[in-house]
């Protein structure tokens, strides 16, 4: 599938809202929240992208790495490369109608499956958010997470039921959308967790749990002492709060601190195979990509979404060989240089 066709699709269909510029980089979004932009100033998306520029990498050729290796375990299941569909949710809020809940949510898990990764899925104020997610993980066999917002406890746990009913790998919970209007607004709770809180959400379940939307040292411990299964370090594609750091400006202290003892992942910005590796180099150990996954599906549905996640886990295989990685136990801090402008 061409990926410059699906992008010229997906021009027509989300015209107004996403320019689907040449680098999706928060610098001429027509639209913010709701939209595809940023939150207030877009500062937060912008700085995503701003962050991940300011490191280099280090060209190294003459070594003995002939064979890349992108194989990437994920709690018990062996992914082809460590690039994962972030959630990309609320079709009518977002884009305006123009695209179904249930085919974004489809295209984005069956695209994910059908090369070998894994999607994650929405939540939101309207109940078909969730359920569209859902219903894309049943398709898929299980085959996804879906993420909860930040509710009330037993309510997330009554929708951890539900996960668990359809075989769901894990569940997340983004946490940074304790502030979330279009919900408060709506009479739905969403709220910062406290370590309890989230012990009794861990508990609740045997899946793994994922809190989604860590931007500090502070916040990765206490996911990891209530009981945490893994973190994504971001900050919802600057969604969430105007003026946040960029997600690679956080991420070496973060991984620092809590790497071996949960799973590290990372989003924000992440435009091409350089910047996967750039975030594995930086401490993550796998990434989520946003926008323009929402665009190829858009433009070509699960085919779609298949061909960018595949063209983005070439440019990973690549920018390894050419900084001396195998695999990605060889991909460190080494390979990087910050360059602050
Ligand atoms: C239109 C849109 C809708 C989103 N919906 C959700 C959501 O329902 N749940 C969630 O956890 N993150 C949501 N996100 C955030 C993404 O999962 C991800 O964190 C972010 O887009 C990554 O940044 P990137 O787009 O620059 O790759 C959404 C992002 C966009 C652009």
């Amino acid at each position: 599938m061409d990926l410059e066709e699906v992008r010229e699709r997906a021009r027509e269909v989300l015209r107004g809202i996403c320019r689907v510029c040449a680098v999706c980089n928060g610098r001429n979004c027509p639209t913010g929240v709701p939209g595809m932009g940023g939150a207030g100033t877009g500062e937060g998306f912008r700085r995503n992208i701003d962050a991940l520029a300011s490191w280099k990498l280090n060209l190294r050729v003459l070594h003995s790495r002939k064979v890349q290796d992108t194989g990437f375990e994920f709690f018990g299941h062996k992914l082809p490369f460590p690039i994962l569909a972030g959630a990309i949710a609320g079709a009518k809020v977002n884009f305006g109608g123009r695209l179904e809940e249930r085919e974004i949510a489809r295209a984005l898990v069956l695209g994910a499956k059908a090369c070998g990764t894994v999607a994650l899925t929405g939540d939101g104020p309207d109940p078909e958010v969730f359920s569209a997610g859902l219903a894309a993980i049943k398709e898929a066999g299980g085959w996804g997470i879906p993420v909860i917002k930040p509710r009330a406890n037993e309510e997330i746990i009554k929708r951890i039921r539900e996960a668990e009913k359809v075989g769901a790998l894990a569940i997340a919970i983004d946490v940074d959308a304790a502030g979330l209007l279009n919900m408060t607004r709506v009479g739905q709770t969403v709220e910062p967790k406290t370590v309890e809180d989230i012990l009794e959400i861990a508990r609740s379940t045997s899946l793994p749990l994922i809190l989604k939307g860590v931007m500090t040292v502070a916040d990765a411990e206490a996911a990891l002492a209530g009981g945490a299964a893994g973190i994504v370090v971001s900050n919802h594609g600057g969604r969430a709060l105007d003026h946040t750091l960029g997600t690679a400006d956080v991420l070496p202290g973060i991984a620092a601190a809590v790497q071996g003892k949960l799973m590290v992942l990372a989003d924000g910005g992440v435009r091409s195979g350089v910047d996967v590796l750039k975030m594995l180099a930086l401490g993550a150990q796998a990434v989520l990509v946003g926008r323009p996954l929402l665009i190829a599906a858009c433009g070509g549905g699960p085919d779609g979404v298949k061909a960018q996640l595949e063209s983005l886990a070439q440019e990973l295989t690549v920018a390894m060989r050419l900084t001396g990685c195998g695999n990605l136990r060889d991909i460190s801090s080494e390979i990087i240089t910050p360059v602050r402008s």
